[in-house]
């Protein structure tokens, strides 16, 4: 059984990170904790629970974390996701209560009562992993392992040439995350390109599996792929946090994977972008996935939509 923490700024891959997270046979989702990014920190924690409501599991605590980068202003991606980060599909609210702790107070304290064994997984921007760094360094050393969806290690980025949104908007806590000890694995935009890829044809077939949850991935992922055709001319759109998801539950999906340092970008140009530190051999390593099975990470999120009601 692998217990994990999800830290999310909720958009519509998000949501079905969650989704996929909660109805895995062999995983427990301990906690959500939200974080500002695709879209503001209030909208993210209502999507949060949004999804909770609709996997039936209202019981699962959401923790309210940061609502703003440690350095730069927040920019959000609704563009991309929906004015409300979920495709405007306006769900009523979830009426699932907030947990009083903030979120990277609830991080640590997970973090300590993990020994080890839990998974945190990070689908948003990393200000509420850095600022819990703040507080306690080891942190990520508490954990099993970190797995962050962020970065473009290819250096072909979705924000900038070189940079994914992730890191992009909180490089200041990237940058600390990508040093602090302990387990990573770095599941950038980069393999989402490759193995995370969803066609027309896949979206339909999330609505016609005759679950709510299915329903709503179909639903929720309307903007997102009006978007990849009709501004980047794609006939395909991305789901790379549920890839993350994906190889955190069954590591087999990563199938080509590279131990090496990453270095991000914090001046102007390179705002953002993920070096991988080739000629720094002692730099904390940071596992990179540079190839995945997409048919596996399809079959593990057509089964989750299926298991769900
Ligand atoms: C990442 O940014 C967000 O838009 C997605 O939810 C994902 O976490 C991809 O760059
Ligand atoms: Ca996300």
């Amino acid at each position: 059984m692998s217990k994990m923490i999800i830290d999310t700024d909720t958009g519509s891959d998000d949501a079905i990170a969650l989704l996929m997270a909660v109805a895995h046979p062999d995983a427990e989702v301990v906690a959500l904790t939200t974080v500002a990014g695709n879209v503001a920190l209030d909208q993210a924690t209502r999507n949060a629970k949004t999804t909770l409501r609709i996997a039936g599991r209202p019981d699962i605590p959401v923790f309210v974390g940061c609502d703003r980068p440690l350095v730069y202003p927040l920019e959000t991606a609704t563009e991309v996701h929906g004015d409300d980060g979920l495709g405007n599909v306006h769900l009523p609210d979830a009426g699932i209560d907030s947990q009083p702790e903030h979120a990277v107070l609830a991080l640590v304290r997970l973090a300590a009562e993990s020994n080890g064994e839990h998974d945190l997984i990070t689908l948003g921007p990393l200000t509420n992993v850095a600022a819990a760094l703040a507080i306690d360094p080891d942190l990520l050393t508490r954990f099993r392992r970190t797995v962050v969806m962020g970065g473009a290690p290819d250096m072909v980025g979705n924000v900038t040439d070189m940079a994914e949104f992730n890191v992009w908007v909180d490089p200041e806590a990237a940058a600390r995350v990508f040093v602090a000890p302990g387990e990573r694995v770095m599941v950038g935009w980069n393999v989402s390109m490759t193995a995370g890829l969803v066609s027309p044809d896949q979206r339909k077939a999330m609505a016609e599996l005759g679950t709510a949850a299915g329903q709503f991935a179909h639903d929720i992922t309307s903007v997102v792929e009006a978007f990849c055709h009709q501004e980047l001319g794609i006939p395909f759109f991305s789901l790379p946090d549920p890839l993350a998801v994906a190889i955190a539950l069954d590591d087999t999906i990563a199938t080509r994977t590279q131990s090496i340092g990453v270095t991000v970008g914090r001046s102007a140009e390179a705002r953002g972008a993920t070096f991988p530190t080739h000629l720094q051999p002692d730099a904390p390593a940071t596992d990179i996935v540079w190839e995945a099975d997409a048919e596996a990470f399809q079959a593990q999120m057509f089964a989750a939509l299926s298991a769900l009601p």
